[in-house]
């Protein structure tokens, strides 16, 4: 476990200063935030969405890489808990002027900002940010290079546990490029501290990391064996900005053995689920046909985001009030 970064998430046993990494997170954590968010659910179907939660706080947004459905939920997130928002992006800072990242979010931070979302290409940043950061000011990690996607895997958690009401007995199927994935090592962290004993983890061995298994999976090399009876399939996206050389053959020979077709998702149980965090590479990772089949759930995770990500900023906030009053 990376115990330094561990160290710099939690205030105390259970409360939490920033949000980096699901590894260390502990069950009684992830169930606590899996539990507020299903309070959240409601929020977004009534007339008036707002809650007074963030009341007077402000939250920055921080991109810089590219995001469709992280940066949006988090900004609805942050509006229905009725903080005031500001969005950057790479285009629009300084940082492309020549400011390091960390001058940014310090000059922000002088703004007396309470929250900061941070997306970046580097692995790291958000730690890096979070060490510098006064009492008070919270850092949730919205992707950091290859490490770690942490609220993306407590959305899929969450999105689990809607479709299926126990982690224990579960049989998770991983697929496609893991190598460069912040999203399986998120999710295989969660996922173990919940209980599930059979993680899977399938791809050519170009696109897997070596010594993966000491995360407590299993891997596999030929996808019909890997979803075989599996419970929940979970696409990867093929992350060809990440590759350096050739790491896939083309894109007809990947789907061909690695591809989610409606013939392979038959090998799975027959109430499996299939998710992808987006975005999809359809007819090269998984068949359009079951990205918008019946047993695809991707569309509840992107709604699921917003309540999760609530949720996360919620018990940030509130813990924060607590150590500030203990
Ligand atoms: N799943 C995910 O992180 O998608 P975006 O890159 O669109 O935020």
């Amino acid at each position: 476990m990376n115990v330094e970064e561990s160290s710099v998430q939690f205030e105390a046993p259970g409360r939490l200063r920033h949000f980096l990494t699901t590894e260390g997170l502990g069950r009684e954590t992830i169930v606590e935030i899996l539990d507020i968010a299903e309070s959240f659910i409601s929020v977004g179907e009534r007339r008036i969405k707002k809650v007074p939660l963030l009341h007077g706080k402000t939250v920055v947004n921080l991109f810089f890489e590219p995001s469709t459905r992280t940066r949006t939920t988090f900004e609805i997130a942050a509006k229905r808990l009725s903080a005031d928002v500001i969005n950057l992006s790479s285009a629009r800072m300084s940082t492309s002027k020549g400011e390091s990242v960390l001058d940014t979010v310090k000059t922000l931070e002088a703004m007396h900002t309470d929250m900061f979302v941070v997306r970046d290409k580097a692995s790291g940043t958000a730690h890096l940010i979070a060490r510098h950061m006064p009492p008070g000011v919270s850092i949730i990690n919205a992707g950091d290079g290859r490490h770690a996607h942490p609220t993306q895997a407590m959305l899929d958690v969450f999105t689990i546990r809607q479709y299926k009401n126990d982690f224990e007995p579960l049989s998770i199927a991983i697929t496609g490029d893991i190598l460069h994935s912040r999203v399986a090592r998120s999710q295989i962290h969660a996922l173990r501290q919940l209980g599930v004993k059979d993680i899977r983890i399938i791809g050519p061995a170009t696109l897997l990391p070596t010594r993966i298994e000491k995360l407590g999976v299993r891997t596999y090399y030929d996808m019909d064996e890997g979803v075989a009876d599996a419970d929940v399939l979970i696409m990867l996206r093929v992350q060809t900005e990440r590759m350096d050389g050739q790491l896939l053959p083309g894109p007809e020979e990947y789907f061909r053995y690695y591809g989610l077709s409606e013939k392979r998702l038959k090998l799975a149980r027959p109430d499996a689920i299939v998710m992808h965090p987006g975005p999809m590479n359809r007819g090269l990772e998984i068949a359009s046909g079951v990205a918008d089949g019946p047993r695809s759930v991707i569309l509840s995770q992107v709604t699921n985001g917003i309540a999760v990500r609530m949720a996360i900023m919620a018990k940030l906030a509130g813990d924060a009030h607590r150590e500030s009053h203990s």
